[in-house]
């Protein structure tokens, strides 16, 4: 598979039938009505800078996104700090790079607008996610995320 010909653009809006489908190859069930409320925020609203990345095909068929966000606050007040939200490559088209690269581009178009720090959730139940973040330099944050059971 030639991957050099593949690029990484901005999400659009019409991207969503794309990104549900491989969140559903993914994870082996369908969730449109996460990705409805995701993709209402980041593209109906004016407080979310777009970052959310797609990667896709010579002949345009998505095969892997990142979305993320970054809020402005209401008086414009830039955060230094973004979150990665959910990663996703089409299981065809997986190690091959693409999820690194996908990665790598987010970084830098975060970097390029002043973000200094990125946080993402990973379940301790998902190694093999934690080790693709981790050989992508992600580390353990110094909160704990607490819970209670009702
Ligand atoms: C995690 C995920 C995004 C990785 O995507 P990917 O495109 O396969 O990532 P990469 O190709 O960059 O790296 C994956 C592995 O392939 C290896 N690899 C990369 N290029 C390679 C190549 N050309 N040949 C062989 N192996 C390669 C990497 O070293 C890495 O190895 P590892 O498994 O030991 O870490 C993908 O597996 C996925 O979508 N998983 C499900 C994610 C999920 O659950 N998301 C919802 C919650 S966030």
């Amino acid at each position: 598979m030639d991957v050099s010909t593949m690029r990484t653009r901005l999400m659009k809006a019409d991207d969503f039938e794309a990104v549900v489908g491989i969140d559903t190859k993914v994870l082996g069930s369908s969730r449109p009505d996460y990705y409805e409320m995701r993709f209402e925020k980041l593209f109906g609203s004016r407080y979310y800078l777009p970052v959310s990345l797609v990667t896709e095909k010579e002949d345009g068929t998505v095969v892997g996104f990142v979305m993320g966000e970054i809020y402005m606050g209401q008086y414009g007040i830039f955060q230094e700090e973004a979150t990665l939200d959910t990663i996703g490559v089409d299981p065809d088209y997986q190690k091959l790079g693409i999820g690194e690269n996908l990665i790598n581009e987010f970084v830098e178009h975060l970097r390029t607008l002043g973000v200094r720090r990125i946080h993402t959730l990973v379940g301790l139940d998902e190694p093999k996610l934690m080790r693709f973040f981790s050989a992508n330099q992600f580390g353990p944050s110094s909160t704990i995320a607490l819970e209670r059971n009702l």
